[in-house]
């Protein structure tokens, strides 16, 4: 069986999903000879359709980890809006360098649930979004030497037709991680939301524009319904007028800097 079109959809608030996307697409494009087809799935207005998937198409699905998993709010859609029908699919979940816990199983069984055949499997890598210092610089030159490599045996096995089965504990799915705070006590970041400095925000709209759950009110810019916490406002804002203040988060950032600025490893089934 020749497969005919390489389809990678992403999740990506704040771009690092994005980028391991379009590596990786770009890496299995030239040993599979077809032309990547993009396909952004993280704002409201791109999340509106439902797509479906032959046995000749091959799915790369790229996904953030949230709290150790698929972000709770994201795997529903993810279910409910993307199919296959013995479909070749290459599930990969980007974290920020603490650790993807139970998020790369989540994402191996949703797609096999949905008609997917799971050729091989990676937990890549990125900066965190909370912190330029946790994960930074990721992915490097030895992560992105690690993703060629990755996409190469992807390739043979695509090739030499052996699909299935991605070796993998296949039980049931842990809790989320509950994140800490600098003291270890559990943070609690359900109410955190991201503040407006008036006098900074020059009301281009950007911040509403580039929220992935249409929560920011486009006329006041400050008004938030519910926040999933991606920092897409905060990173994507020109005039550095959002952040968040609220103390168990930033306790949480805290933590993140002080534990987690070691290397983590990328994780890759294959
Ligand atoms: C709400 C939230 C929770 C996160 N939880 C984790 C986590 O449990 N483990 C981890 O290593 N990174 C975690 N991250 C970091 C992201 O997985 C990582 O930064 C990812 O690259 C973000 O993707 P994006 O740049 O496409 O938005 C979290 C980020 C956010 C926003
Ligand atoms: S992106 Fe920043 S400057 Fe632009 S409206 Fe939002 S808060 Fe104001
Ligand atoms: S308001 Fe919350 S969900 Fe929307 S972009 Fe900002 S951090 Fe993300």
């Amino acid at each position: 069986m020749k497969l005919q079109r390489l389809c990678v959809i992403y999740f990506s608030p704040t771009g690092g999903t994005e980028k391991i996307a379009r590596f990786v697409g770009g890496e299995l494009s030239s040993g599979l000879g077809l032309t990547p087809e993009f396909f952004d799935f993280t704002k409201p207005e791109d999340r509106q359709t439902q797509y479906h998937f032959g046995a000749e198409d091959l799915l790369v699905m790229v996904s953030p980890v949230y709290a150790g998993r698929l972000p709770n709010k994201l795997a529903p859609e993810y279910k409910a809006k993307i199919f296959g029908q013995s479909t070749p699919a290459i599930p990969i979940c980007v974290f920020g360098n603490r650790s993807p816990d139970e998020a790369l199983r989540e994402l191996v069984l949703l797609l096999e649930g949905n008609g997917f055949q799971t050729v091989g499997g990676a937990a890549f890598v990125g900066r965190h979004s909370f912190s330029d210092k946790v994960g930074a610089g990721r992915p490097d030159q030895a992560d992105l030497a690690q993703i060629t490599e990755f996409c190469a045996k992807a390739v043979e096995k695509l090739l030499l037709n052996q699909l299935p089965h991605l070796e993998m504990d296949r039980s049931e799915i842990g809790p989320y991680y509950t994140p800490l705070k600098d003291d270890g006590a559990p943070a609690k970041l359900l109410k955190a939301k991201p503040q407006t400095d008036g006098e900074r925000c020059v009301h281009c709209g950007l911040c509403a524009r580039s929220c992935p759950m249409g929560s920011i009110d486009k006329e006041t810019v400050e008004a938030v319904g519910l926040c999933i916490k991606c920092q897409a406002c905060v990173r994507r804002c020109p005039a550095h007028a959002k952040r968040f203040e609220d103390a168990d988060f930033l306790s949480h950032v805290a933590m993140l800097e002080h534990n987690y600025i070691r290397r983590a490893e990328n994780m890759i089934f294959i």
